[in-house]
């Protein structure tokens, strides 16, 4: 699928080909958007080449008219057994109840990452990437974790009708107050 945004970028599914052959510029415009230490994108690779294998993983890239990669998201299916579904599982169990739990974690497609280069924030080709990577995705529930706001990506899942799963969460191993947020699909 393709879509056009702000802009005239060009937004379009990748194959897990395609991704892989992607992946050092995903990184870094993931390293620059989230401002972290360049070393982290040599840290990510060999997990979000992993994450190519879960059932249900797909991706959608944005390129600028120059086909220049600006933009990508992905995700895939959650399933017990994942990191980030123990995490939340555990954290919903904590402060709320079973019922909740398995509400939103027994049917859910995980938006794991979602980045644009910085310097094309603000122009409505995040909001492109997440309608065009949602659309289709046969799961009931979307969910996401982010730091904690206010930021960008936070009015963009607001935007969209993201609500409050788990809020200043502390996922295994990291300092940083992260919320998860997720929502019914299909988008509007
Ligand atoms: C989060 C992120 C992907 C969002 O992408 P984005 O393109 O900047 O954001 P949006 O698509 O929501 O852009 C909408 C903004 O563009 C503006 N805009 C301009 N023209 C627009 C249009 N035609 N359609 C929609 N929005 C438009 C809106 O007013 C809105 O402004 P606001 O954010 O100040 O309210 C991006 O900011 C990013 O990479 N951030 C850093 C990394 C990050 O936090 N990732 C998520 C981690 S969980």
């Amino acid at each position: 699928m393709t879509s056009t945004s702000p802009g005239h970028k060009r937004v379009v599914r990748l194959t897990g080909e395609e991704f892989r052959a992607l992946l050092p510029d995903a990184l870094a415009i993931y390293v620059a958007a989230m401002n972290y230490p360049p070393g982290t994108a040599q840290q990510r690779a060999p997990m979000w080449l992993t994450h190519i294998l879960r059932a249900g993983w797909r991706s959608v890239a944005a390129f600028d008219s120059d086909d220049t990669l600006v933009g990508l998201a992905y995700g895939y299916r959650g399933s017990p057994g994942q990191w980030w579904y123990e995490q939340v599982r555990r954290g919903v169990l904590h402060h709320k109840d079973e019922a909740t739990a398995d509400a939103w974690l027994s049917d859910y497609f995980e938006l794991t990452e979602i980045h644009v280069r910085p310097d094309h924030h603000g122009r409505g080709l995040g909001e492109t990437l997440l309608r065009t990577l949602l659309d289709g995705v046969e799961q009931r529930h979307v969910l996401l974790s982010t730091p904690e706001g206010p930021t960008r990506a936070w009015r963009l899942y607001r935007r969209l009708g993201f609500v409050d799963v788990l809020r200043h969460y502390h996922f295994a191993g990291d300092p940083r107050a992260f919320a998860v947020l997720g929502r019914t699909l299909p988008l509007p």
